[in-house]
């Protein structure tokens, strides 16, 4: 056994989707929250800006004695990912391995559709493991720039939000995909605008939850999971004013955010 607990990061509120997944299906484990709320959004960014800030945060998590992380970032996951690995001697799992694997497992007319940050699409990450599973899937590539700025603002259904994904949707309408990524984890929180705009023919897939079960898994296979039976505390830590992140990410979680710290992780 291991009482130690599991980081768990993402650029902002968007890894809280992972959380949640955390909570339910490993309900004894502690989690540590880290959103880079001050640089918010990655996706726009380099891979070396991205790659150097996804270092800083795992330096910032170490502090707090974790023993093992969760990339809740597809932008992080799909351009940093193996140089995480390879830098920093603990389990390390990200989002996009697991996306993918559902996502060839579900479609059935071979078309995917695939939604991320520019970054994630850029890298073709998606793309390339997606049709490792499947190389006759053909996979429709679709960055979708604004719907994080509405996540963090939490305009998850009005009416400006569904204009903005309908316009950036409407190719992937076109190109008749049976299945589509929610790319970046801040959208599973416009999933139902989405799911509404796609029409329900569409399965969307949501990575978290195959992240979430392959980590645990993988913490029982090295004997790592928390035995210890006083409920877990979790701890919630940002970049910039707490206030907005408490808001959504009560919202989110519905779980309580009263205390999240702010952290300065430039000097990580
Ligand atoms: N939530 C992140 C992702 O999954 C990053 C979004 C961003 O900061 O641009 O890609």
């Amino acid at each position: 056994m291991d009482n130690r607990p599991i980081g768990v990061f993402d650029s902002g509120v968007g890894g809280l989707t992972v959380v949640k997944e955390l909570l339910q299906h490993g309900p004894n484990e502690q989690i540590i929250y880290f959103g880079d709320t001050a640089r918010v959004p990655y996706g726009s960014k380099s891979k070396e800006t991205v790659t150097k800030y996804a270092k800083q945060i795992i330096r910032f998590l170490l502090t707090k004695d974790v023993k093992g992380l969760i990339v809740a970032c597809n932008t992080i996951s799909s351009n940093s990912l193996g140089e995480l690995q390879h830098t920093f001697n603990i389990p390390i799992m990200g989002v996009v391995e697991p996306g993918a694997f559902m996502a060839a497992d579900a479609t059935h007319n071979q078309r995917v559709g695939v939604i991320g940050t520019e970054a994630t699409i850029a890298s073709q990450a998606y793309q390339k493991l997606i049709q490792k599973q499947n190389h006759q899937v053909e996979i429709f590539g679709q960055a979708c720039p604004l719907f994080v700025p509405l996540v963090e603002e939490g305009w998850l259904t009005d009416s400006v939000t569904y204009q903005i994904v309908q316009k950036y949707l409407a190719s992937l309408q076109e190109a008749k995909i049976d299945t589509l990524v929610l790319g970046c984890t801040h959208y599973p929180l416009l999933a139902s605008v989405i799911q509404e705009i796609m029409g329900d023919q569409v399965t969307l897939i949501n990575p978290a939850l195959e992240t979430v079960e392959r980590f645990l898994r993988e913490l029982q296979k090295i004997k790592g999971l928390r035995e210890n039976k006083t409920p877990p505390k979790h701890e919630f830590y940002v970049s910039d004013n707490p206030r907005k992140f408490c808001e959504i990410g009560t919202r989110i979680l519905s779980y309580p955010m009263n205390s999240v710290t702010q952290v300065n992780i430039e000097t990580y």
